[in-house]
């Protein structure tokens, strides 16, 4: 059967880039690109990550993407269920390549506990609904550990054999759009109980660091505005943003 994907169904390929999240950007600014474009580097220069922090990778080693969506029918208050859909997107990629992986709120991917993927979305938000959004995926493809950050994972690490990248990005891509199909469909109850179901700390308690103090939490909710809703081992309710804590994992 041939399904017609809309995630992947134009890539552009570029031999080297700043960052594909900022090419994309501004591709959207200047041109119409048609929803489902991939931005993909082989070599990234200045990745982007998180909080104003770095993405490195290998030139040619790993995957450096990003996806331009065009989800004008999300509301912004409900931006963080595509969040919810693009991890789960890349946690059933995995699966599939039967590797067990665990999300770690926001949206990191981990393995054995040690970062596989890294996602960078950033949203173009017009009126009260989203117009654009960017959704950069770091995925460490075919690093050897010795190159990686000592909490840092590959595919190539958990598995003992090397990856075709454009047969993993298309993978990747295939379960990213069948998330994307339940996004639009507005399934916002089943998106947020598969997260929850893969979130690491519902079922066993996770040390977090917050204002220079640890504790053990498990997590009991995630809120529609994305925050984290934790609950101290003697039951008293945290809830979080971004930026409030550490996880310490
Ligand atoms: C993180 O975990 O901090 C997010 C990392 C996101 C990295 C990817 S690589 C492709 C895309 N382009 C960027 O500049 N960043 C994202």
């Amino acid at each position: 059967m041939h399904v017609s994907l809309l995630i992947g169904n134009n890539i552009i390929k570029l031999d080297a880039v700043d960052s594909t999240n900022t090419y994309a950007a501004a591709l959207i600014k200047d041109h119409n690109v048609p929803e489902g474009t991939i931005i993909q580097a082989i070599h990234q220069t200045m990745g982007r990550g998180q909080m104003g922090t770095n993405w490195h990778s290998q030139p040619g080693e790993s995957l450096t993407f990003s996806v331009i969506l065009a989800p004008a029918f999300l509301r912004a208050e409900h931006q963080f269920y595509l969040n919810m859909a693009v991890s789960l997107g890349i946690h059933e990629y995995l699966r599939i390549k039967g590797i067990v992986a665990t999300i770690k709120w926001p949206n990191d991917i981990l393995v054995r506990g040690k970062k596989l993927a890294g996602i960078l979305i950033e949203n173009i938000i017009k009126g009260n609904y989203l117009q654009h959004c960017v959704i950069g995926i770091g995925l460490n493809v075919n690093s050897k550990s010795e190159l990686m950050l000592p909490m840092a994972t590959s595919l190539l690490v958990e598995t003992g054999h090397y990856f075709d990248l454009d047969a993993e990005l298309k993978l990747i891509s295939e379960s990213m759009d069948s998330y994307y199909t339940a996004l639009r469909l507005q399934k916002f109850n089943s998106l947020k109980q598969d997260y929850m179901d893969r979130l690491m700390g519902v079922n066993s308690a996770v040390r977090i660091k917050m204002d220079k103090e640890e504790f053990d939490v498990k997590v009991v909710d995630i809120e529609i505005s994305g925050r984290i809703v934790l609950n101290k081992l003697n039951n008293d309710v945290l809830k979080m943003g971004f930026k409030e804590f550490e996880w310490l994992y």
